[in-house]
């Protein structure tokens, strides 16, 4: 789900509200309403503060009025529809899934419209802003969330995955938003005029997909062929699959199609790589509706997780998956991975707008993954941690979330070797550095690129360069194919490396410190900059980045959490 699909629900919050203040004046709108409407629809997509506070506030009224998720649920489809926000079946699509839930919300919190439209990131005034942060530091009282935890389970009992341990230099792939679409169908039309296309009509969808549209099934399988041919000269000891499943329907999906796209992945990647260790992470569109995540009313995606990863991982760790979608694995003497549920940092899960779906109220998390760091330092082990949503901007994190997880990652610096994270569909790189300061590296969080190629992305894959003996990730390599030329007769689906961290940024090793250089001269070196920027958006479809959009993305590695990210902007 983006954020325009956000916007057109509270526009149309906006208009179901004036409409039956309308209806209840005789079925007239009168014309002063049509007027503020099609200014406000003249605004595009463009993410308003006032038309969310507008929002926010007629829905209060709304809600005194006490009407029925169906009345909502009709009205707004209508509204949508006949505003031509997006087309009937998928205004219908889209109301059906998430217009019970802001109303839910809406009903539940006591945020006012503008705290309200501050967290959901529409609002952007200096005093709503120092408001928002005030807030954070309050919940940021980090000494006491760092306290020492009981333990949760003794992870030292655990069993390692691999007997005889791993050494010297071995390889870690990751595979992130696969995104395969079971509709793709070859010669249908890509710019249907819908979220996602490439399903029905006459057009240049190729077969093995388009820039467009997600990617059919047998596009997966062809890269997982090529893997393994890869993997016969770089072998590849375990494999990280963070997440994000199903199509971009966000419109007309239900539980068992999230269900069926979970399960289809994850028979296929078991069969393709049967003697490989593979630990999955959750992603935003594994639930239904996509995003929107709370216990218990989600159980049935945590029993959907614990039955699929099955083949994956062992009694003690699915047990944990059933009850919290997270887990831990230990997968040789000295070196574990800590799988995040990253429900919690997502702005578009409404229910993190809800006091009582606070993380640590929810499921424990943060207290469960303070504990596994505590019993990992104790234990001398060396941690890699795995999720969905990186804290960083692009992705529109969870501040709350993100603050917390920043502590985290500074208060075990040196146990956390590496972070590998999916869900922007970009290239990204992400240093962590020290609350109090930020001027010390704390961290190095990986954002790999789509294996979809969705929006107008190349189908990628990456494979870590991994130290076996000293646990530190050496270099990686973004593995990229040119869509275009297999889509042509006769041409083939060929994976090329797009570059090779360590050359490209020429760097002496890939500590959070080498990272950390060389994100603060992608500021003053316009030339290694573009290096990034060109991978960025792993895109055949190439833009020029000038001096503003370069500081932006440079802020984009360092802005863990807006605050941050408006310090590093200076705004
Ligand atoms: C709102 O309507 C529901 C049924 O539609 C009813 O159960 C509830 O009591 C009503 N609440 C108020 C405050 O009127
Ligand atoms: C194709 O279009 C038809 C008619 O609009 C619709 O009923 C059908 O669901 C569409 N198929 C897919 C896979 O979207
Ligand atoms: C979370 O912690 C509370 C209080 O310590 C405990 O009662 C509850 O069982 C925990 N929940 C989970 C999912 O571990
Ligand atoms: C990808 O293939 C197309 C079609 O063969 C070609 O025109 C294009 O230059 C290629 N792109 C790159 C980056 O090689
Ligand atoms: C595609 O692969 C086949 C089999 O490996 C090969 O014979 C053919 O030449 C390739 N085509 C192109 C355009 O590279
Ligand atoms: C800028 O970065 C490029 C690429 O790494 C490097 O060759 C060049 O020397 C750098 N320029 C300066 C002034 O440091």
């Amino acid at each position: 789900m983006s954020i325009k699909y956000l916007t057109s629900v509270l526009l149309v919050l906006f208009v179901v509200n004036q409409c039956i203040i309308a209806h209840e004046n005789n079925h007239h709108i009168d014309n002063e309403v049509v007027e503020k409407l099609q200014k406000i629809s003249s605004l595009s997509a463009k993410i308003s503060c006032e038309l969310c506070e507008v929002g926010a506030v007629l829905f209060d009224g709304f809600l005194e009025r006490n009407a029925s998720v169906e009345e909502v649920i009709k009205t707004s489809t209508d509204i949508c529809s006949a505003m031509k926000i997006q087309q009937p079946d998928v205004c219908a699509g889209i109301m059906f899934a998430y217009a019970p839930i802001v109303y839910q919300v809406l009903i539940e919190t006591d945020l006012t419209p503008t705290v309200m439209c501050h967290k959901l990131r529409f609002c952007t005034s200096t005093e709503s802003k120092m408001q928002h942060y005030n807030e954070l530091n309050q919940v940021a009282s980090m000494a006491a969330l760092l306290q020492t935890k009981p333990n949760y389970k003794d992870t030292k009992l655990q069993k390692p995955k691999m007997d005889t341990p791993y050494t010297g230099i071995g390889y870690i792939l990751q595979l992130t938003d696969i995104h395969y679409d079971p509709y793709y169908l070859e010669g249908s039309d890509p710019l249907c005029g819908k979220p996602l296309c490439c399903r029905n009509g006459t057009g240049s969808a190729g077969f093995y997909g388009d820039y467009s549209c997600d990617i059919p099934l047998h596009t997966v399988k062809a890269i997982f062929e090529q893997i393994l041919e890869i993997g016969k000269t770089m072998p590849i000891r375990f494999v990280v699959h963070t997440g994000d499943n199903p199509p971009h329907d966000v419109w007309m999906q239900d539980e068992a199609r999230q269900i069926s796209s979970t399960d289809v992945l994850a028979s296929l990647i078991s069969t393709y790589f049967p003697d490989t260790i593979v630990l999955p992470s959750v992603g935003n569109h594994e639930s239904w509706p996509s995003d929107e995540y709370i216990l218990p009313k989600k159980q049935w995606l945590l029993d959907t997780l614990h039955s699929c990863w099955t083949p994956f991982l062992d009694d003690a760790e699915l047990e944990s998956v059933k009850k919290a979608g997270y887990y831990t694995t230990l997968l040789q003497t000295g070196l574990r991975v800590i799988s995040l549920n990253t429900f919690d940092a997502d702005i578009l899960n409404f229910y993190n707008l809800l006091k009582h779906s606070n993380m640590d109220i929810k499921n424990n998390q943060t207290d469960w993954f303070i504990n596994v760091l505590e019993q990992a330092e104790a234990n001398n082990e060396k941690v890699i941690v795995i999720g969905h949503i990186p804290c960083t901007l692009k992705s529109d994190p969870n501040d709350h979330w993100c603050e917390v997880y920043q502590a985290i990652v500074e208060r075990f610096s040196q146990v956390i070797t590496a972070q590998f994270y999916g869900h922007t569909h970009y290239d990204q790189l992400v240093v962590f550095s020290d609350t109090a300061t930020h001027t010390k590296p704390t961290g190095m969080n990986y954002v790999a690129p789509s294996m979809t190629t969705y929006m107008h992305h190349e189908p990628s894959f990456r494979l870590y360069e991994f130290d076996f003996d000293t646990y530190e990730v050496t270099n990686y390599y973004q593995y990229h194919a040119n869509l275009s030329q297999a889509n042509e007769p006769g041409g083939n689906l060929t994976f090329t490396v797009a570059y090779s961290a360590k050359e490209l940024f020429d760097m002496p090793d890939l500590s959070p410190q080498s990272w950390w250089n060389v994100a603060q001269e992608f500021k003053t070196n316009a030339t290694l900059f573009d290096n990034y920027y060109k991978h960025l958006a792993n895109s055949p479809f190439k833009s020029t980045c000038d001096d503003a959009c370069r500081k932006k993305w440079t802020c984009e590695v360092f802005g863990v959490t807006s605050q941050l990210f408006d310090q590093c902007l200076g705004v």
